[in-house]
């Protein structure tokens, strides 16, 4: 089975770079946006016509979510133009498509877990721009899946663990946000649970197509993350809670945007481990480099 990750070099994709030796039944192809760029639909048929690709797993898109603000036009190209072109060209070719969408798309009122069936109502550019992306996924290919993640670290890319770990370096106090609450998803947990649907979707000829929700178990706040990694670490720092309005962002976040994995654990039989269980793997993966 032949899977073409898109955004390959960012870091959802090299967590699956990192993975892919461990999967023998696959043949990878990792493709950043000199090669596949997804606002270029005539040049991604191009790829799709050399790679074939039974599976394509959509990690590109433009994440920098407060520079999106004032950035909305190159957002909506990326986030929902770039990933309704995808879902396009692998109609035309017959591919099945995982695209990755993000807990953004709500705006963190309620204080249960979000399910499928809940309405999203994106407070920020970056959260429009991704459910802009998800519906034209889905109306261009109804068979493709839609997981929606959360606070994605590893020990690849840019990402609030290895953050930090930086600032800890250069100080001995710092203050993180106390009211915001989600749940941490170490990158290496989601990508072995796309490779299992996408093993899935590649195989059988069942309709998978629609919206699922993944992430680790457990919720904290960004201060209790913070937290859990310099224990972990043995960092010794002082870190102070405030809340969101003494930390003013040009892009507005979700208050609370916990994910209820029930339909993907269902339907795929994944079942993500708890958060902190991810952190200790992830610090573990960043002191072996
Ligand atoms: N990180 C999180 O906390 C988080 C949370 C929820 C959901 N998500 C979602 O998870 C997915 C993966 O995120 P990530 O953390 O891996 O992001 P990332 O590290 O920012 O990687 C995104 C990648 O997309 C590429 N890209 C940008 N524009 C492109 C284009 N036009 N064509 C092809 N590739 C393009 C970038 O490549 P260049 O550098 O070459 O532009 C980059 O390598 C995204 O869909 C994101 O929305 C992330």
């Amino acid at each position: 089975m032949v899977i073409l990750v898109t955004g390959g070099g960012g870091q959802l994709g090299q967590t699956l770079a990192h993975l892919s030796g461990n999967y023998p039944q696959f043949s990878f192809y990792f493709a950043d946006s000199d090669k596949a760029d997804i606002t270029q639909k005539h040049r991604l048929a191009t790829v799709f016509e050399q790679l074939k690709p039974d599976v394509v797993i959509n990690a590109a898109a433009y994440t920098a979510v407060d520079k999106a603000e004032s950035e909305p036009e190159k957002a909506d190209l990326i986030n929902h133009i770039g990933a309704r072109n995808l879902a396009e060209v692998c109609a035309e070719f017959g591919s099945g498509l995982i695209h990755i969408s993000t807990d953004f798309v709500f705006d963190g009122q309620k204080n249960s877990p979000y399910t499928e069936q809940d309405d999203p109502n994106p407070q920020s550019v970056y959260g429009k721009t991704k459910l802009g992306g998800e519906r034209a996924v889905l109306s261009a290919l109804p068979e493709a899946v839609v997981i929606r993640t959360s606070w994605v670290y590893s020990a690849f890319g840019h990402n609030f663990m290895k953050t930090m770990l930086r600032i800890a370096k250069d100080r001995d106090e710092l203050s993180v946000v106390n009211d915001q609450t989600g749940t941490p998803t170490h990158a290496v947990d989601l990508a072995k649970a796309l490779l299992v649907i996408a093993e899935a979707i590649g195989q059988d000829k069942k309709d998978y197509g629609g919206i699922y929700h993944f992430s680790n178990q457990g919720a904290c706040s960004w201060y209790d993350f913070a937290l859990r990694i310099f224990e972990l670490q043995k960092i010794s720092i002082k870190v102070n809670a405030i809340p969101t309005s003494e930390f003013p962002t040009p892009a507005k976040r979700p208050s609370y945007s916990v994910l209820d994995k029930g339909k993907v654990g269902s339907v795929f039989g994944v079942k993500p481990q708890q958060w902190e269980t991810g952190l200790q793997q992830a610090l573990a993966q960043l002191s072996a480099q």
